[in-house]
């Protein structure tokens, strides 16, 4: 058995689209857990650009399959729309896609109802994506979601879709964000769509454990990042998913002893999208090399990403919680250019040493990062794809990585493409995702 997870062990676009893309060609799946369309997977391949929203990135490896598990929030007018253009790329999609019964369906009025919390006056904005995934996650845990199994029982979906219609419609009255939409034309929109994704719907729980029971071997996907985890990230400043590790066990129905490792994905930097704390922020001209250098633009939203530089506690922290086994380094090429390039080694308030990550974004936003800085290399690294032809200071930078994290780092990304990538031989890494 080698089924192993990856995921981002910051706030999001680490980089996973290119890794789980290009590790995908050593498993037979790749399983997607949680999230829905907030995500945005980049990948480039043979000078094709594809993001990747909904559909795991397994899905560009011909063979292979790829699942959308339980856990994932599913707007089946974007999936749609997402397999369309993956097909008319040369993609093939629809035999090699399964989409879980029990995933939830994501509609129209969870975008509206979004607009409860982020855009009235006075309430605490996230800075969301604005595709609903919030809504759509509480209508699930409040007991009243619909899930595609329903949405395929058209006579069944037609009775509940009035009854939720009816409640979000006198919700967003009483709170004066109703926006009038074509209700009728959406639920036959949606159940159109039903019968077009159909034959790809089934029990993934079962097809993921009876695979695995062959001898095949899966890869889970993590979408955002653990620092948007809902319970272990930057409450509220989070999106409303489990995206560390036991996310992917509840989000697929695979147990956890079938699980044999965890990688985690992180910048070279860091960086983060929408409101919340964020210790090590750039907010210097340094910050805007970085969003320069590393295009650090939204690949969903378009927003500019607020950067910053690496944050060692934080890492601590997500590798506790998701017991990495390894680490990938993705964007190193964007730090070619610093003279200095400081790490957060530990967080301190005022003459205090603060040892855990605090619990409250209030708490967060008080404590200062204490830093160190490693020398900058002022050499190319981009496309480097071997370890030995490394700057001899970029290689210092990593081990410094590793020492502040205590986490090996077994992956190197110097550019988006898939070559340009270094896999240090006889690292955990190499053993688990390449072995
Ligand atoms: P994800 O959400 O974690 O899959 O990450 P995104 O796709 O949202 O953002 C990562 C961006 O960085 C994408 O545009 C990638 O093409 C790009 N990228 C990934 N790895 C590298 C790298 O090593 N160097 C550079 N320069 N770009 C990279
Ligand atoms: P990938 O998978 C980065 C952020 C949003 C916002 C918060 C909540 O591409 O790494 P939501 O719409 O989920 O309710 O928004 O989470 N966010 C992401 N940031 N990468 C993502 O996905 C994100 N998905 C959500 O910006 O701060
Ligand atoms: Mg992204």
């Amino acid at each position: 058995m080698r089924n192993v997870i990856i995921l981002g062990s910051q706030w999001g676009d680490e980089g996973k689209g290119k890794v789980v893309d290009l590790f995908s060609e050593n498993f037979d799946i790749v399983a997607r857990y949680q999230g829905g369309n907030n995500a945005g997977h980049t990948v480039f391949t043979g000078g094709q650009k594809f993001v990747l929203k909904l559909i795991p990135s397994g899905i560009l490896r011909p063979g292979k399959k790829a699942v959308i598990g339980n856990g994932m929030v599913l707007d089946p007018v974007a999936l749609m729309a997402e397999i369309d253009a993956l097909e008319s790329a040369g993609v093939e999609v629809r035999g090699s896609l399964s989409i879980s019964n029990r995933a939830h369906v994501l509609f129209p009025a969870h975008r509206m109802l979004e607009r409860l919390s982020e855009g009235r006056a006075g309430k605490l904005s996230i800075g969301t994506t604005s595709r609903g995934i919030g809504p759509c996650y509480e209508d699930k845990i409040g007991r009243r979601g619909m899930r595609i199994a329903d949405l395929l029982d058209s006579e069944l979906f037609r009775q509940q879709y009035e009854s939720a219609m009816e409640e979000k419609i006198t919700l967003a009255k009483a709170f004066g964000i109703y926006e009038e939409l074509d209700w009728h034309g959406i639920r036959d929109q949606y159940l159109a769509v039903a019968e077009r994704i159909r034959p790809m719907v089934c029990d993934t729980a079962m097809f993921l454990n009876q695979a695995i029971g062959e001898g095949r071997t899966v890869l889970f996907e993590g979408a955002q990042g653990t620092m948007l985890d809902v319970d272990h990230g930057t409450y509220p400043f989070v999106t409303s998913s489990s995206a560390s590790a036991g996310g992917a066990c509840t989000g697929t129905g695979v147990s956890p002893t079938r699980i044999q490792g965890v990688i985690g994905v992180s910048k070279a930097y860091i960086t983060r999208v929408g409101s919340g704390p964020f210790p090590t922020e750039a907010l210097d001209g340094a910050g805007e090399q970085i969003r320069r250098r590393g295009n650090e633009f939204g690949a969903v939203t378009g927003r500019p990403r607020r950067c910053g530089w690496f944050d060692a506690p934080l890492l601590r922290y997500t590798a506790a919680i998701n017991g990495f086994d390894s680490l990938v380094v993705t964007k190193l090429d964007v730090l070619d250019e610093f003279d200095n390039i400081p790490v957060c080694v530990g967080y301190r308030r005022g003459t205090e040493e603060v040892a855990e990550m605090p619990p409250t974004a209030r708490q967060l936003e008080q404590i200062e990062p204490v830093y160190q800085c490693a020398p900058g290399w002022h050499t190319s690294t981009f496309g480097v794809s071997s370890y030995d032809e490394l700057p001899a200071r970029a290689k210092d930078y990593l081990a410094f990585l590793e020492s502040w994290t205590g986490v090996e780092v077994g992956c190197i990304s110097t550019g988006p493409e898939r070559h340009q990538t270094i896999v240090r031989p006889g690292s955990r890494f190499a053993r688990l995702v390449c072995g």
